[in-house]
């Protein structure tokens, strides 16, 4: 019998508790929050229960934290010693953004911790969420964490050290990838197309060509190229592109975010 709980089901926390309950691999889902409304909403629609932090850190055999970073101090002070009077062992998986291993293992005097990293489509079932784990965590905890989130897209684990240059791609890469579909479709609003296509014919073919890389394996160098016929429009556009510098402005989007983790 497996008790899942959740301490924070804001944005992230309940994309991955709607992944939790699908999974049908908790036998028990807890749900708590700041504000318990969004707690019961959120336990009515997955047939979850409602409570508070400490029963959760009492009562989980796995233990996400979705607080913000700027909460986890208060909120941990708060089950500390729930959780130090344990004697059932607990794996807790933080969402928190910028709090390494580490320094959640010695938050959490020594307790085996997971950390993950959602993007925003994970909310959609299609999402990246990388996982890296402490060497206390063993491969069964591990697989039991990558089949509760796997309702939620593709679940990557990597080293810790790696987790910032991913979360470069995977967690702001939304944004820009975001901003390509408005861009595209602005372009054609500016051609005649009317917005409303013009937005799902961009998402869709984003979607589309990510799905066929993905499928095929090929290098989208090489899609690129099948793409542009002699003297076609293709290649007028990816002239276009390279002389605004469109690649390297990509390439900085992803090593400015990148920066900034430090
Ligand atoms: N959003 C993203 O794209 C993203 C991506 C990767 C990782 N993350 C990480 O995921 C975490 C959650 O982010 P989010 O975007 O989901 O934030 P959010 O929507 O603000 O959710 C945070 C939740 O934590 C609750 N909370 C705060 N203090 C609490 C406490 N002491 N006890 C119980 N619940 C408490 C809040 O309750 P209230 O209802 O009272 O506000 C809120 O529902 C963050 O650490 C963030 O770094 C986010």
């Amino acid at each position: 019998m497996k008790t899942v709980a959740f301490i924070g089901t804001g944005n992230m926390g309940s994309a991955l508790a709607r992944a939790a309950a699908k999974s049908g691999a908790a036998d028990r889902l807890l749900l708590a929050n700041r504000t318990p409304e969004k707690a019961r909403r959120l336990a009515e629609e997955l047939g979850g229960e409602v409570c508070d932090n400490r029963i959760a850190a009492a009562e989980a055999d796995v233990l996400f934290f979705g607080v913000k970073p700027q909460m986890l101090d208060a909120m941990l002070a708060g089950i500390r010693d729930t959780l130090a009077a344990r004697t059932k062992r607990v794996v807790i998986v933080s969402m928190v953004a910028g709090k390494d291993l580490q320094t959640l293992e010695t938050l959490l005097d020594g307790l085996p911790v997971v950390r993950v990293m959602p993007n925003i489509p994970v909310a959609a079932g299609c999402g990246v969420t990388l996982l890296t784990a402490s060497e206390r965590v063993t491969a069964e905890e591990k697989a039991y964490v990558r089949t509760l989130l796997a309702a939620s897209g593709a679940v990557e684990e990597l080293d810790e050290h790696l987790l910032d240059a991913a979360t470069g791609v995977t967690g702001c890469g939304p944004a820009y990838a975001a901003m390509f579909v408005e861009a595209l479709a602005d372009g054609a609003v500016a051609c005649g197309l009317p917005r409303k296509d013009a937005l799902a014919y961009s998402a869709r073919m984003l979607m589309g060509t990510a799905q066929m890389l993905l499928e095929t394996g090929e290098h989208p160098g090489a899609l690129k190229d099948r793409v542009c016929s002699p003297a076609g429009s293709t290649i007028q556009g990816v002239r276009t592109l390279e002389r605004r510098g469109f690649r390297a402005a990509v390439m900085d989007a992803v090593i400015a975010s990148w920066e900034k983790e430090f």
